[in-house]
């Protein structure tokens, strides 16, 4: 009959349509390097519980290593009919070492193995979308020194509200991907959690020993309930939404910069190498990156909501819908890494354009809750004061001109609280540095801040992922 390890209860080979239909490998072989180092780690612990025997776990290892320096080298024939990455090897391994091989997976079974694999890739991955959350953090700390002084209109609604500090704008992003890197820092606690030992689903007969394997492979805690360790996929979703609400941030940074990147705003300008042309329009530079961002979050929340569908109704423990997890897992991975990469590198090249922003928030009545808080100064209550602007704006707008262009006589007409430190008053930089409450955009916050973000990084190791806060839940 034919050659699959679990073909004993069968007597008919598996219709080819139904391999091709069943098998992953196209997808997990990139499970290979954590399938690999799983084993290797499985077999000592089997041997130093004496299960099998030391020199069975050297053979065993030194095949392993083998097949590893194979796929390293992309030397390795895959098959569809083999299904998976964990059959893959095992399969090679018998051919590597004979009949030994065949006691590699006692104590084990695929469901455990795949969890082990995925939870080992993602614990990677997370430490590394970590670092490079880092790497962004810091980006956005020197394009807010560079723009300390830079005014710009902050808005709501999209429209015109009050003048902010380009550099306090930086630093709101800067805030948003420190807490994608928490968020992703405290998803790894619970990734970090070893399943190996679960075997099928109810744990096995075998004396092991799961605590040494999992130091074998560097986890700091094991899983706590054999069916759970099979069933969960927790870990997963976790990460996913993380990565989504990261790449929220990154799909808003990128509405922005579009919008900042337009005739009608003449903002900024992305460098030639990040952007590209109009096969048909020669004028045009087009912001391409950052809509390809702001597209590719789209992908990022379909596999989310993909993955929590297809767990929702999944009776416990393992079932084989869960091979669908990779393909979506897999993909916001690569997603975000790839926006993480390209944000990094394309926003120190944006070249500002500090006059335009400067002129934006000078026309559109910034200033006028300012004129309110000088009237409130002089105390007036500050609803009279809201309503003795909104008839000076209202006259201001009947001349077409902005109320800091108005002469003293027109402002003072509408409150004999007025008096001529209106003017002052009204300058885009004291609207700035008058803003003090904490958090606010006076120009000495926005410093501090920028201040404690620096000695945050610094203070921060490179890989959180590796610090206290990596530690398991169970
Ligand atoms: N390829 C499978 C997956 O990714 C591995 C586990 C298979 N287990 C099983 N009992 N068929 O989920």
């Amino acid at each position: 009959m034919s050659d699959k390890p679990w073909d004993g209860r069968f007597s008919e080979r598996t219709d080819t349509s139904v391999e091709a239909f069943t098998s992953s490998i196209q997808i997990d072989k990139r499970l290979y390097p954590y399938d690999i180092e799983g084993s290797v780690a499985h077999c000592r612990m089997l041997a130093k519980v004496g299960v099998i025997t030391d020199a069975e776990s050297g053979e065993l290892a030194e095949g392993l290593w083998r097949i590893k320096r194979e796929l390293d080298q992309g030397n390795f024939q895959f098959d569809d009919s083999l299904e998976d990455i964990h059959m893959h090897i095992e399969a090679r391994l018998l051919q590597q070492v004979g009949k030994v091989a065949q006691k590699l997976h006692t104590a084990r079974s695929r469901n455990d193995q795949v969890a082990l694999d995925a939870r080992m890739f993602l614990r990677d991955v997370t430490r590394r979308v970590i670092e490079r959350l880092h790497d962004l953090r810091k980006v956005l700390v020197d394009l807010a020194e560079k723009n300390i002084d830079t005014v710009m209109p902050g808005y709501t609604h999209l429209q015109r509200a009050q003048p902010v500090l380009l550099g306090h704008h930086w630093m709101a992003y800067y805030e948003m991907f420190s807490r994608d890197a928490e968020r992703f820092a405290d998803s790894l606690k619970r990734t970090n959690v070893m399943p190996l030992g679960a075997a099928a689903l109810a744990g096995t007969t075998y004396p092991i020993d799961r605590h040494h394997t999992a130091e074998l492979l560097d986890f700091p805690a094991v899983s706590a309930n054999s069916m759970d360790s099979v069933a969960d996929r927790d870990f997963m979703l976790e990460f996913m939404s993380a990565a989504s609400i990261c790449m929220v941030h990154f799909s808003r940074m990128s509405e922005e910069l579009i919008l900042w990147s337009s005739a009608e705003f003449r903002f900024i300008e992305l460098a030639d190498a990040f952007a590209t042309g109009s096969s048909i329009m020669p004028q045009k530079k087009n912001p391409d990156i950052p809509e390809l961002i702001r597209g590719k979050t789209g992908r990022v929340f379909g596999d989310l909501v993909a993955l929590l569908t297809l767990m929702k109704s999944l009776p416990m423990t393992y079932n084989r819908d869960m091979q669908e997890d990779k393909p979506l897992l897999f993909d916001a991975v690569d997603t975000l890494q790839s926006c993480l990469d390209i944000t990094i590198k394309m926003l120190p090249t944006l070249a500002v354009n500090r006059e335009n922003m400067r002129q934006a928030a000078s026309v559109g009545f910034l200033n006028a809750t300012d004129m309110a808080d000088y009237l409130v100064g002089q105390g007036v209550p500050f609803r009279s004061a809201h309503s003795i602007v909104g008839q000076a704006v209202a006259y201001a707008l009947a001349q077409g001109k902005e109320l800091h262009a108005l002469s003293f006589k027109e402002l003072s007409g509408f409150s004999k609280q007025i008096q001529t430190d209106i003017f002052d008053h009204l300058t885009l930089e004291n609207m700035i540095d008058r803003r003090r409450s904490a958090g606010g955009t006076a120009t000495d916050n926005v410093r501090d801040a920028i201040a404690a973000a620096r000695q945050r990084l610094a203070e921060d190791p490179r890989r959180e992922g590796k610090t206290a806060d990596d530690k398991g839940t169970h």
